[in-house]
């Protein structure tokens, strides 16, 4: 996986945007369904941040709501991200900064 530039993550393709009429249950939702299992929208990234594919509303620790706007956002999991909620890629460097310690 390649390197988040900044806050929501990279850009990964075009938007996922919806299939034109698709409003509801029926023949459009089992064709979501597929697509979803062969693409997760949640990917954890070990001692990284949390990529989100497509749109979500992500609620910060005081409430406040943070709209995705890429096709893949990266959530910080490690606190350390000057732009919270965001990942920032601090956690490179605290993990960088670890290894140094234990050596
Ligand atoms: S997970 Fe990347 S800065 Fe926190």
């Amino acid at each position: 996986m390649g390197g988040v530039s900044h806050g929501q993550g990279h850009d990964a393709g075009p938007g996922t945007g919806g299939a034109p009429g698709a409003s509801g249950a029926g023949p459009d939702l089992d064709r979501d369904l597929d697509r979803d299992l062969d693409h997760p929208d949640v990917i954890l990234c070990p001692g990284g941040p949390m990529l989100l594919r497509g749109d979500h509303v992500v609620h910060d620790e005081d409430g406040t709501e943070h709209r995705t706007t890429r096709p893949v956002s990266a959530v910080c999991r490690c606190g350390s991200s000057a732009i919270k909620p965001w990942c920032d890629g601090t956690h490179k460097i605290l993990q960088a900064r670890e290894r140094r310690r234990q050596d």
